[in-house]
């Protein structure tokens, strides 16, 4: 059970590469309204037959009825982003409109914003609008090479020295996120997106500086796990069967086509509506969401069905509603 408030059709107006691997997908859309910085889009697709949603940020401010997504082509997806990447001009969609779960505060004394890969997405808008406010800003983005960095030009051009490129190939570690927060003044915010180990290094650095939790604002892609994608068992006790989760689908759809309700609503790993208890588990447990803390998932008795998996064995979970005791981390969570 998902609350979407309607589907609107949508036609794909235009495609680019924006990298090798990134297309942007231009879409007329019914949707007159201005949408804000971090805004995303659900969009149903046909994924091996089946109709599935994928949620992407919106790129860039509205240009009318006119909005932009970009999605990365991962051949270790679950067939989404093949989805997108074969969508030609005038193909038409099912979308619902703009909603936030990211959204920007306009009153910090001072922003870092920080990206990793494709998480440049909903980034790209919160730093044209911190721009133009004169608003102090600076901008870390992080990718595997400047060539796969995509809207790279547009951000210098914004931001001049005040975006640093972290690339891969150019580096010999990771980004220095602790440098990076104690440049940041008292009262400042950080908005991060990016594949989840590097939200995680983030959430540890943010908390060992004592800075406050809620001024550390993430959002992920939710496909990004320690382990690569791999078919896995979910037994379900109390409803007397199991279920196999092949390496292309995730537990929450295998689950939902076995008629097993699980409440849910981003389907990204964010809001914790999908949170089920873990009774046992065979192999690891490969939590990909931003909602459970280090110390929920050291402990191993949940896990958020819409985007974490098991590598290597099975699960065992009960069918029933979470529990009510599942606090988030600093995710800011408003209506996805
Ligand atoms: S549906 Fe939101 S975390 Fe799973």
């Amino acid at each position: 059970m998902r609350y979407i408030d309607r589907l609107d059709e949508v036609t794909v107006a235009a495609v680019r590469d924006v990298t090798p691997q990134i297309r942007e997908i231009t879409l007329e859309t019914p949707w007159a309204a201005p949408h804000t910085p971090g805004a995303h889009i659900d969009v149903e697709l046909i994924v091996a037959g089946r109709v599935e949603t994928r949620s992407y940020s919106l790129v860039g401010d509205a240009d009318g009825g006119t909005r932009k997504v970009a999605v990365r082509l991962d051949p270790a997806s679950r067939g989404g982003s093949k989805a997108m990447h074969a969508l030609k001009p005038g193909a038409r969609l099912k979308a619902t409109p703009p909603s936030n779960s990211f959204e920007l505060a306009l009153d910090a004394p001072a922003y870092l914003l920080i990206a990793g890969g494709v998480g440049v997405t909903p980034i790209l808008h919160m730093a044209s609008t911190l721009a133009k406010r004169g608003a102090k800003v600076s901008m870390l983005y992080a990718g595997r090479s400047r060539s796969d960095m995509a809207y790279l030009e547009e951000l210098q051009t914004l931001l001049g020295d005040r975006l640093q490129v972290w690339a891969d190939a150019e580096q010999s570690g990771p980004p220095d996120l602790a440098g990076a927060f104690s440049r940041l003044p008292a009262g400042g915010q950080v908005y991060i997106c990016g594949p989840i180990p590097m939200l995680e290094a983030a959430k540890r650095v943010w908390a060992a500086a004592g800075r406050p939790l809620p001024d550390l604002r993430f959002e992920t892609f939710g496909s990004s796990g320690a382990y690569a994608n791999a078919p896995f068992t979910v037994h379900l006790p109390d409803l007397g069967f199991s279920v196999d989760v092949p390496a292309d689908r995730s537990m929450l759809e295998v689950l939902e086509e076995a008629g097993v309700e699980v409440m849910n609503e981003c389907r990204r790993g964010e809001c914790g509506l999908c949170v089920m208890n873990v009774i046992s588990a065979e192999g690891e447990i490969d939590h990909r969401d931003v909602f459970l803390s280090e110390p929920q998932r050291a402990a191993g008795c949940k896990l958020c069905a819409c985007v974490s998996r098991v590598a290597g064995g099975s699960v065992t979970l009960e069918s029933g509603w979470r529990t009510d005791d599942t606090p988030a981390f600093s995710k800011v969570f408003a209506a996805a």
